[in-house]
């Protein structure tokens, strides 16, 4: 039997970005938030190896976050100037909702690393859209401290694990104009093998 899926094409035909320093309150409740990270976890995950760990760093937390990536500056790049603190400044308090996932990764299992960080994208994503489903709006931002080593050790990642996202969830006022796509004509190929037997 076929579905009527009208409303959720239209929910993937219309996800777009905002940008975490202009998201507003209100974000998502406690309940809205665990049903988010509900979705974001129904990704394909070779293995079943869970290979995401979601952290919500809540409004309280933002001070000591951004002492974080401040001591992590100090130690990764001491030519950091005045721009870089504050940039990480800014991103630390964005927002009204934060959460950061984590690609935690086994190492022991015959699952390639690579694929396992993939399924940690995949939750980014679907922790997108289930936001943007309840009608909040997103922005998926990495950055210097998604890379740093002390950032990712202080979330609990060890060797091979990365920061997967920054996810930044909140309201946005104004509608956010469509950006430019690239045309499917340009990205879309018919695979013709070249073995003419
Ligand atoms: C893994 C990943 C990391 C990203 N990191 C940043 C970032 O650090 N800064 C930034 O401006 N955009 C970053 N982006 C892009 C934005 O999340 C967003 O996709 C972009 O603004 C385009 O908007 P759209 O999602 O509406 O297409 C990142 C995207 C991905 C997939």
């Amino acid at each position: 039997m076929l579905n009527d899926y009208s409303t959720a094409k239209k929910l993937l035909a219309t996800r777009r970005s905002g940008k975490a320093s202009q998201l507003e309150a209100p974000g998502p409740s406690e309940t809205d938030l665990l049903w988010i990270l509900e979705i974001a976890m129904r990704v394909p995950d070779h293995g079943k190896l869970a290979p995401w760990r979601f952290f919500i760093v809540g409004k309280k937390e933002r001070s000591a976050l951004n002492a974080l990536f401040e001591a992590a500056l100090k130690a990764e790049k001491p030519n950091a100037d005045k721009k870089n603190y504050e940039k990480m400044n800014k991103l630390a308090h964005s927002a009204p909702c934060l959460v950061v996932v984590l690609a935690k990764v086994d190492k022991k299992s015959s699952v390639p690393i690579f694929e396992q960080h993939l399924s940690a994208g995949a939750a980014c994503m679907n922790l997108l859209l289930a936001a943007h489903s309840l009608g909040f709006v997103g922005n998926w931002l990495t950055g210097w401290a998604a890379f740093s080593p002390t950032v990712i050790k202080s979330f609990g990642g060890e060797e091979g694990d990365l920061i997967a996202g920054f996810i930044f969830l909140g309201t946005e006022e104004k509608d956010i104009e469509e950006r430019k796509r690239p045309d499917v004509k340009d990205i879309v190929h018919k695979w013709k093998s070249k073995n003419k037997e």
